[in-house]
């Protein structure tokens, strides 16, 4: 049974944050300390966790799994929980294109760990994996990520690829002022090394509370300075994918570009979260929770889980209103929510 929220939306795809936990401290992300960490026994359990996701995926016909963190590879065993995900099965009677399959299983990390994981992770399961990479600059990159492990992160990129993801997709968070003159040198170490660049516009969910609308580099013109160097032309729509995609005329792949603030894309939204903690989020921004963790713990039945979930789906809204005065910050920061 499909999960239809009140616009009209089908949920299709479940974000799984696994932890709360990072090895780096992205400034646009988490502050430098005093994160307080979930305590073990508040994370969902591997077990938790496959029986919410099998609700999703053999219930509500959800084919695409994203694990997000935190830093989702800071999660022991993680490979142990990618076999349990895979081997769900979206039923053979839903009209997507995973029908009678395993759901298409992705992660987004910061890399520094990838080049140790990416086989396992690849034979566990994963089909797609998602690398941050804000800078090409070491001591930028420290200034950004408070940590210096740009090397670690390229090499990790590296073995994603070796270990045959496809795509592999870079994401950079563009923040006035910081990197913004890095556009055009991240969209050719994108072409150059064979993966899809994609720029994201700054959204406000940083820890420190900086945000400032300055700060966002707008999609018209990061697509601007690309173009003037490297010339692309849009690809037809993009579905409910955030990112608008182009192609470079000459042929050398494609960048993309997550334009959250300027030209939100809620209308198209198809997502639904799960944090670390069990809260089932319907929108990144969202301000309610669903607290799933204290109900399995509680002894619920799939079927009063199920419920829950489409209660919840049920009041999702059109959209967030981060250009509009009636926008209210998410109490989490996107570290605690999961990207
Ligand atoms: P693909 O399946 O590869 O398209 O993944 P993705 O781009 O959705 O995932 P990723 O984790 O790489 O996220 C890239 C950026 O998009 C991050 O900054 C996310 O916070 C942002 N993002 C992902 N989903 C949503 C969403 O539903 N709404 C908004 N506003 N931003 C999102
Ligand atoms: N604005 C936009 N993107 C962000 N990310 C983290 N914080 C922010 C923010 N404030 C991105 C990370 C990662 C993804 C999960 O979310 O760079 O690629
Ligand atoms: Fe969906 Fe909320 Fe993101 Fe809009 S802001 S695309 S409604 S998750």
């Amino acid at each position: 049974m499909d999960l239809i929220d009140p616009f009209g939306r089908t949920i299709r795809d479940l974000r799984i944050s696994i932890t709360d936990r990072c090895n780096f401290r992205c400034t646009y992300c988490m502050p430098e300390e005093g994160m307080q960490w979930l305590p073990r026994s508040e994370v969902l359990t591997f077990e938790e966790i496959e029986r919410l996701a099998r609700i999703f995926v053999e219930g509500f016909e959800v084919d695409g799994l994203r694990l997000t963190g935190g830093e989702p590879t800071v999660r022991a065993h993680l490979p142990v929980l990618v076999r349990k995900l895979a081997a769900l099965r979206v039923p053979a009677s839903s009209a997507s294109p995973f029908a009678g399959k395993k759901p298409d299983l992705s992660i987004t990390t910061n890399g520094s760990m990838f080049r140790h994981m990416a086989h396992e992770l690849r034979e566990a399961g994963i089909d797609r994996v998602n690398i941050s990479l804000d800078t090409l600059q070491r001591a930028r990159f420290l200034q950004m990520t408070r940590r210096d492990e740009l090397d670690r992160v390229l090499d990790g990129i590296e073995a994603a690829k070796e270990a045959g993801f496809g795509p592999v997709k870079i994401n950079a968070v563009v923040e006035r002022g910081v990197n913004d003159d890095e556009i055009v040198d991240l969209a050719r170490y994108g072409r150059d090394n064979d993966v899809e660049m994609r720029f994201i516009e700054f959204m406000p969910l940083d820890a420190g509370g900086h945000w400032l609308s300055g700060k966002v580099v707008g999609q018209d013109e990061i697509v601007a300075a690309i173009h003037e160097v490297f010339p692309i032309e849009l690809m037809p729509a993009r579905g409910a994918a955030p990112a608008d995609r182009w192609r470079y005329l000459d042929g050398r792949g494609t960048v993309g570009v997550i334009p959250t603030v300027t030209k939100p894309f809620c209308a198209d939204c198809d997502r639904v979260r799960l944090t670390a903690e069990g809260q089932f989020r319907t929108c990144l921004f969202a301000t309610t929770e669903f607290d799933l963790l204290r109900m399995l713990r509680d002894g619920a039945d799939d079927d009063a889980l199920a419920a829950e979930i489409q209660r919840a789906v049920g009041l999702k809204w059109a959209g967030h209103q981060i250009n509009q005065v009636t926008f209210v910050k998410p109490r989490r920061t996107m570290s605690q929510i999961g990207g």
